[in-house]
């Protein structure tokens, strides 16, 4: 099959749900991936932040290679070796404390077992979320999520979840009931636009939450393993929480959700009230042991402390030469540039010259490279963006920019 014809099988016969380039991917290796052609790309998009060891690790294609001889499925209701050994070294990395864990297949899943938790360990059913929030698109992490276009299609949502305005410990102050069962919410904001909180905001969450009797959940699907220059985002502010989401980047690229919480948090629940039939299956937990040994042995997350810091001070120098750029921010490798326009059209400009890229709503791109990629490459993707974002400023010299 050639591109072309990929490309009308995938639109002839699945959901019209992704918004896609015409990009079809093929290869990956590190922080390279291949179209059909052949054609090379560097990667700062890695699946929606899945492939932080860069793809194919040698670990974990080993890993899933071995396993997938031995056993590939094993419903929870029975033990297993390689559930057993990723369990142990997961909690072994998780912050202290958080040592009871749920296994499950996708981020949203990861979101909707820490509000059954919540609700069922405090026996309260409202849960604070905040504006700008990304949680999932299954209906109990959908009624987190902000975005009304996520949302308004599908009400009914699940009741008693409200939103308040982030990075303001008030707001969560002011909406606290006796009906209240947590606070949920991203260390920082992916989806919203890669929001940094202010110092101290995190930490004022966790005391009102301690103060008030309730559950602080942090939903660290995309700021985990790493990704901001710390093994999870709350250890940029030295905060633990109650409950902790996790996913993306945990089995190497296999589909993995994970809540991990305080033992007795996670003790309310009893059997039969929360499970799923790929919950910690043989395959995706041999791969997860290999991609925490990686992340681990090859000192991954120092790594990503320091190329982050290289590639936010390149787009720190494109922010001072081209205009259309309004802000550079972020932490670690998880970075987003701001544009004064809609980003569309720079990042399908970046694919076409070899470089992927995702937004994070209209204005702004985001970078998720994978922890392993190097300076070359970092160097790669910048030339190419810089002369996407000469051009764009040329086009859109005559253009309004999109209002604040
Ligand atoms: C913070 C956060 N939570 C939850 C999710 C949902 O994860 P999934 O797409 O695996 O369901 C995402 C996905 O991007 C996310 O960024």
């Amino acid at each position: 099959m050639n591109d072309q014809e990929i490309i009308d099988i995938e639109t002839r016969y699945m959901a019209n749900v992704f918004s896609k380039k015409p990009v079809v991917l093929t290869k990956g290796k590190g922080a390279l991936v291949w179209d059909i052609n052949g054609k090379e790309y560097v990667d700062c998009s890695t699946s929606y932040g899945v492939a932080l060891l860069g793809h194919c690790h040698p670990k974990v294609v080993a890993a899933v290679q071995a396993q997938a001889e031995q056993l590939i499925t094993c419903h929870g209701s029975y033990y297993n070796d390689k559930r057993a050994e990723f369990v142990q070294k997961l909690v072994q990395i998780t912050p202290k404390g958080l040592d009871k864990v749920f296994m499950s297949n996708s981020g949203a899943e990861s979101v909707e077992c820490a509000i059954k938790v919540a609700r069922k360990f405090t026996g309260k059913p409202e849960i604070i979320a905040l504006m700008g929030a990304f949680h999932g698109k299954t209906m109990g992490a959908l009624s987190a999520t902000w975005d009304k276009k996520y949302r308004e299609p599908f009400l009914p949502l699940v009741p008693e979840i409200k939103h308040v305005a982030p990075d303001n410990p008030d707001k969560i102050r002011e909406a606290i009931t006796e009906k209240t069962a947590a606070v949920l919410m991203e260390p920082i904001r992916g989806e919203g636009g890669v929001r940094v909180p202010p110092d101290g905001y995190l930490q004022a969450v966790r005391e009102i939450c301690d103060k008030r009797n309730i559950l602080f959940i942090l939903d660290e699907v995309q700021t985990s393993f790493g990704r901001t220059g710390k093994l999870f985002g709350c250890e940029n502010w030295d905060v633990i929480p109650d409950v902790m989401c996790l996913a993306k980047p945990f089995a190497g690229g296999l589909p993995i959700g994970i809540t991990v919480a305080k033992e007795n948090v996670m003790s309310s629940l009893k059997v039969g009230e929360h499970s799923t039939t790929f919950s910690g299956s043989p395959l995706v937990c041999a791969a997860g042991c290999a991609a925490v040994d990686a992340l681990v042995e090859e000192q991954l997350v120092d790594r990503a402390a320091e190329m982050g810091r290289y590639l936010k001070s390149a787009l720190e120098s494109l922010q001072s030469k081209h205009r259309i750029v309004k802000e550079v921010r972020g932490l670690g490798l998880m970075l987003g540039i701001e544009l004064r326009y809609e980003v569309y059209n720079v990042i399908l400009k970046a694919a076409e010259r070899g470089v992927l890229v995702l937004d994070a709503g209209r204005t702004v791109v985001r970078l998720l490279p994978p922890l392993v990629i190097n300076k070359k490459q970092i160097d790669r993707a910048i030339n190419v963006l810089d002369d996407v974002l000469g051009e764009e400023e040329i086009e859109r010299a005559n253009s309004s920019p999109v209002p604040n």
